[in-house]
Parts: structure tokens; C-alpha cells; sequence
């Protein structure tokens, strides 16, 4: 199994739509039945992503509560990605699921492989933003960290965090990978050229080379309840995510 954690310390980066995206295009190269997301963001979003609809209520959150197989939460959709929603929860549900998450810091890992996800499978986790529960679960299983940042003076602001938290979890797990991807570059603002030069500087190879462009497809293919790739096969971000996904596989392969 191949776990994939999408991160970042801060909210509207498009975390969601990568993993959405991402998941989409690795079914796409690897086939059927190989690639499942799991939302860890009780924003609950992810699956909608994948038209699996609002009045889907299941999802981990509850499941882990009656400690039941997540296999019983995930729900093939028709682009070849199982999901994993959050689910619905109520406050007290949710934070028993969070006190439940910080008793058990390898639950996730634990029910990914109870839920019967192989070697061969890859799952990507979307997380909510900035230090939590979720977070601690996400980097203690993942392989790799994806990073995402937007080419903007706010996003470059986190990197100290995130980088003493990639520190912290490195001395512990020294093969977990952690990549940087811009999300929504656009070349024709010259302050988001700046800031993604200053980033290239500053994080080196760890930037990944291909970054994803700003394209109304993405939020379009949202309103749509499908990914990107699906939603407009040839627009610019479904290059950059396909490519985005070739580059990550060669890289933990
Ligand atoms: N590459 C992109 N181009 C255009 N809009 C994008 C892109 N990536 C994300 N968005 C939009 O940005 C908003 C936040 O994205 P989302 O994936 O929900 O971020 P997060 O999960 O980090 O909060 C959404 O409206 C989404 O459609
Ligand atoms: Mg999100």
C-alpha cells in the first residue's frame, strides 16, 4: 500500500481538489480497483468530488466509532477511485473520534489494512489544515507527504511550520518522502513568479517541478461532482495533475 498524505497548514489551498484530482489520475494509469481516498477533513467534502451526492451520510467518523470495518464505508464511484468520506457526525461524535485518534496514533493505518487495502492499492488521505488529530494520523502512515502551497506571501509564511513538523516526523520515520506542489499558478501575475521563484530557492528539489495551473475547470468539475480529468480531458489542469501523478510514482517507485 502506498499512502499518499495531502497537507498543508492552510485552508482553501486546494488540498481537496488535489487529492480528488490525483486519485483520479493514478486510476487512470494503474486501472480499477488500485486507488482509494480517504477524507480525514470533517469538512466532509472529498466525495463530492467524485459524484457520490449530499445524501451520502456514512463514513469513517462513525464507522470508527463502533469500530466497524471501513470497507463498510467505502464506496466505489464511477471513476475507478473508492472513497472514504469523513461522514456526517455530530460535535460530540466528532470529538469522540478525535480523542479516539489521539489514544490510537496508528488507527488510520490499522483500518486501512483491516479494511483489506494490499500492496498493491494506492490511497491518498485528504487533511484538514494546519496541526491536528488528522494530521498526526496522516504523517504517521504516509510514504509520502504532498505538501500543497499557493505561489503567494501567505502560503510561503507556513513553510517553518510545516517544515518542523516534516522534521519531527522524519526522526521518527526517515523513509517518508515529502514533496512541495504549487497549486493555482498563474505565470501572468508577476508577484506569483516572484514568490515561486523565492520557493524554488528556498526548498530546492523538494519544490516539484510540475506545479498545477490555476484553471476554472477545477472548481467547474466540482460543481459537476467529478474530477478534473473527467470533467475536461484536455484542459491545462488535467495535464498538470496527470503529469503531477506520473512524476509522484516514479518517485516512490
Ligand atoms: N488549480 C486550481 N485552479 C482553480 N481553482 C482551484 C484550483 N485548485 C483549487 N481550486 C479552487 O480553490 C478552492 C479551494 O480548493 P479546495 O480543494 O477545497 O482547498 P482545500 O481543500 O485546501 O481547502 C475551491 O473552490 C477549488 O475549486
Ligand atoms: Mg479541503
Amino acid at each position: 500500500m502506498i499512502l499518499i498524505a495531502v497537507v498543508s497548514m492552510k485552508g482553501g489551498v486546494g488540498k481537496t481538489s488535489t487529492t480528488a484530482n490525483l486519485a483520479a489520475a493514478f486510476a487512470a494509469q494503474l486501472g480499477e480497483g488500485r486507488v482509494a481516498v480517504l477524507d480525514l477533513d470533517p469538512q466532509n467534502s472529498l466525495h463530492l468530488h467524485f459524484g457520490l451526492g449530499t445524501g451520502l451520510k456514512e463514513g469513517v467518523c462513525r464507522q470508527s466509532l463502533t469500530s466497524a470495518n471501513w470497507n463498510g464505508v467505502s464506496f466505489p464511484s464511477k471513476f475507478g477511485v473508492t472513497c472514504m468520506p469523513y461522514g456526517e457526525a455530530s460535535e460530540p461524535e466528532r470529538e469522540a473520534f478525535e480523542e479516539l485518534l489521539s489514544e490510537q496514533p496508528q488507527w488510520v493505518w490499522e483500518q486501512l489494512a483491516r479494511a483489506g487495502f494490499e500492496d498493491d492499492h494506492v490511497v491518498l488521505i485528504d487533511t484538514p489544515p494546519g496541526p491536528s488529530v488528522y494530521l498526526h494520523q496522516a504523517f504517521a502512515c504516509a510514504d509520502v507527504a504532498v505538501i500543497v502551497l499557493l505561489a503567494d506571501a501567505g502560503s510561503y509564511a507556513t513553510i517553518p511550520a510545516m517544515e518542523s513538523w516534516i522534521d519531527e516526523i522524519s526522526a521518527q520515520r526517515p523513509s517518508l518522502v515529502s514533496v512541495y506542489v504549487l497549486n493555482q499558478i498563474d505565470s501572468t501575475v508577476s508577484l506569483n513568479r516572484d514568490v515561486s521563484e523565492v520557493l524554488r530557492q528556498h526548498l530546492g528539489q523538494r519544490l516539484a517541478r510540475i506545479g498545477i495551473h490555476r484553471d476554472e475547470a477545477v472548481s467547474e468539475a466540482l460543481a459537476f461532482q467529478q474530477p478534473v480529468l473527467s470533467y475536461d480531458p484536455h484542459c491545462q489542469a488535467t495535464q498538470d495533475v496527470k503529469r503531477l501523478a506520473g512524476w509522484l510514482m516514479e518517485s516512490v517507485n
